[in-house]
């Protein structure tokens, strides 16, 4: 029987939360626009299974206009103290409103602040200005819950193959590659190095 690549990932990761110094779940995003002109950056893995993997981020940004275009993303973990890297892709779907606005709830009241006063990727004119539309959103808020922006929400990569890299001696890494079948099972192979 073949291994199970997501029991394999939770592996990986509960052994990346015990060793890295910080952020053990950053991620590089990468997506491409409807040209195929790629774009990469770090977003944070807030959930993951077979339905998913999940990150939330406003909907206007760079990466939120590319993935409107072009649904398809890559990601990849790289832990530097296990010698590690992991790569999935897939198709891109969208987190239910449910699932956002639970997730939203959690966030610091800063962070929730942040999410409506921040117009993400657009150009900024001074440090200022985004100080003072934060402060304007805090007045507006003052006193009641803060609800989640229309326009902030949560995206999921589901796997259709995955990577696990280990480094071993010599450049003699150690690549797994599986690959989701027709019906949903898993292949499981070996990549040379
Ligand atoms: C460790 C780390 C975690 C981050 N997590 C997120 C995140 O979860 N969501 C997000 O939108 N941006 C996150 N960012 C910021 C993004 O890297 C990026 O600057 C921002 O989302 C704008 O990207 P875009 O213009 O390509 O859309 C994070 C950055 C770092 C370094």
């Amino acid at each position: 029987m073949s291994t199970d690549p997501f029991a394999l990932f939770d592996a990986w990761l509960a052994e990346a939360r015990a060793n890295e110094p910080n952020d053990p779940e950053a991620m590089a995003l990468a997506t491409a626009d409807a040209s195929g002109n790629p774009s990469v950056r770090i977003v944070l893995l807030k959930g993951h299974g077979p339905d998913g993997f999940v990150f939330y981020t406003n909907e206007g940004s760079e990466k939120g206009r590319e993935l409107a275009e072009n649904p398809m993303a890559a990601l990849l973990f790289h832990w530097k103290s296990v010698r590690r890297q992991v790569r999935i892709e897939g198709p891109v779907g969208r987190v239910s409103d449910e699932q956002a606005d639970a997730y939203f709830a959690t966030r610091s009241r800063d962070s929730q602040l942040g999410a409506w006063a921040s117009d993400q990727s657009q150009p900024l004119e001074s440090r200022d200005l985004f100080e003072a539309r934060y402060e304007e959103v805090k007045q507006r808020f003052e006193g009641q819950d803060v609800p989640r922006p229309p326009h902030w929400g949560g995206f999921k990569v589901m796997p259709r193959r995955f990577e696990f890299w280990q480094d071993r001696p010599h450049r003699l890494h150690e690549r797994r590659l599986f690959v989701v079948e027709d019906g949903g099972s898993w292949s499981e192979g070996l990549l040379y190095p």
